[in-house]
């Protein structure tokens, strides 16, 4: 698989990492044997980067990521994870003495002392403007609690705003072919400054797959039930924030020109991966056929010119009058 610079870190990464909410919470249910499956068909598929938070599972995501790694020691990993959503998100909490306590929490789940990665997890826009976070987040480096920091975030503008900060290694940001609003300014300045491009709900939360129908489903502890309208959360976290009905009917459209022999998610994700600017794609997977069907994906040939010009056709159609202002 191919391996990418890791933004302003001196590590490598798999183009096509691994997202781990769903061995969390708000996806129904994961027993650990099941997790561990994962996990395991993740690597063996060549991926070398999970995405983690203290809040999947309250810690649950991190911690079986933790005692996996204790049996899988020399697995070549980089493990970014995410803190601030364990408290209400106000710039008063964004704190060196609240950096220092969920570190740490994170640290003991993780059983690591210096975490590879630690990114905000999607704190409000006052904080990406706080000079007081990024002077405690440096302090965090220099006593090696973590090795770097990035931000996960909202919206296009919150990235151009961290990414002015000169020791901001990565931004995490959904972009996918239903999201193409960071394609316009905040992929260029990655390629501009050297920050890491860490693109998430790849998939959409699993629409393009293009295996829903408009009847399709899902248990009610699982957040494509009870947060389709940002009821809980961020509308944009599901579905990438697009009508269902819409998501399932353009899905179909994409799978039409997906090349023979690629599956409709892979598919999906290359076209990712083809961006310039992009460093990975953390798709999330529910068993290890989905880990593996994925990691496959870095493999797959070029898309072509063609594929590109028609996702975009498709994304004007369906999205961009309706999300692109939006995100
Ligand atoms: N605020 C943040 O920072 C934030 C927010 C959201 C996500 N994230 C991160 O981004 C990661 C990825 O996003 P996501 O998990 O929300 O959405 P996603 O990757 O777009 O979608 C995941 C879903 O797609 C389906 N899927 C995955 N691989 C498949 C395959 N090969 N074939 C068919 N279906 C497949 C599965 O749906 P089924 O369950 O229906 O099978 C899976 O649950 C998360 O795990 C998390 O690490 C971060």
């Amino acid at each position: 698989m191919e391996q990418r610079r890791l933004g302003r870190t001196s590590r490598e990464v798999s183009v096509i990492g691994l997202g781990t909410w769903q061995l969390g919470g708000d996806w129904g249910d994961v027993p650990e044997r099941d997790a561990f499956a994962v996990l395991d068909a993740s690597v063996q598929g060549g991926v070398t980067f999970f995405d983690t938070a203290d809040v999947y599972g309250d810690g649950r995501s991190e911690q079986l990521i933790g005692k996996w790694r204790r049996s899988n020691a020399d697995a070549p990993l980089t493990i970014a994870t995410k803190m601030g959503r364990r408290e209400p998100q106000e710039l008063k909490n964004y704190t060196r003495a609240n950096f220092i306590e969920w570190i740490d929490r994170s640290r003991r789940n993780l059983q690591m002392d210096t975490l590879d990665l630690v990114q905000l997890h999607c704190p409000p826009t006052s904080v990406f403007r706080s000079g007081d976070v990024y002077d405690a987040l440096d302090e965090m480096v220099e006593r090696q609690m973590i090795a770097a920091y990035g931000v996960s975030v909202e919206e296009a503008g919150q990235a151009l705003t961290a990414m002015e900060r000169p020791n901001l290694a990565t931004v995490q940001i959904i972009l996918n072919a239903f999201r193409m609003k960071p394609l316009d300014e905040v992929l260029p300045a990655a390629v501009e400054s050297g920050v890491g491009i860490i693109a998430r709900v790849p998939l959409a939360s699993g629409l393009l797959s293009g295996k829903y129908t408009a009847e399709t489903q899902f248990a009610p502890n699982d957040h494509r039930s009870f947060n389709r309208h940002g009821e809980a959360f961020d509308q944009g976290e599901t579905f990438s924030g697009v009508d269902f009905e819409t998501g399932v009917e353009a899905a179909v459209a994409f799978s039409e020109y997906t090349p023979e022999g690629v599956s409709t998610a892979q598919a999906a994700l290359k076209w990712i991966v083809e961006q310039p600017g992009l460093t990975t794609v953390i798709p999330g997977a529910r068993n290890p056929e989905q880990a593996r069907a994925n990691a496959e994906a870095g493999d797959v040939p070029a898309l072509g010119e063609e594929f590109h010009d028609r996702t975009e056709r498709l994304y004007d159609r369906y999205f961009r009058p309706v999300v692109h202002s939006r995100w």
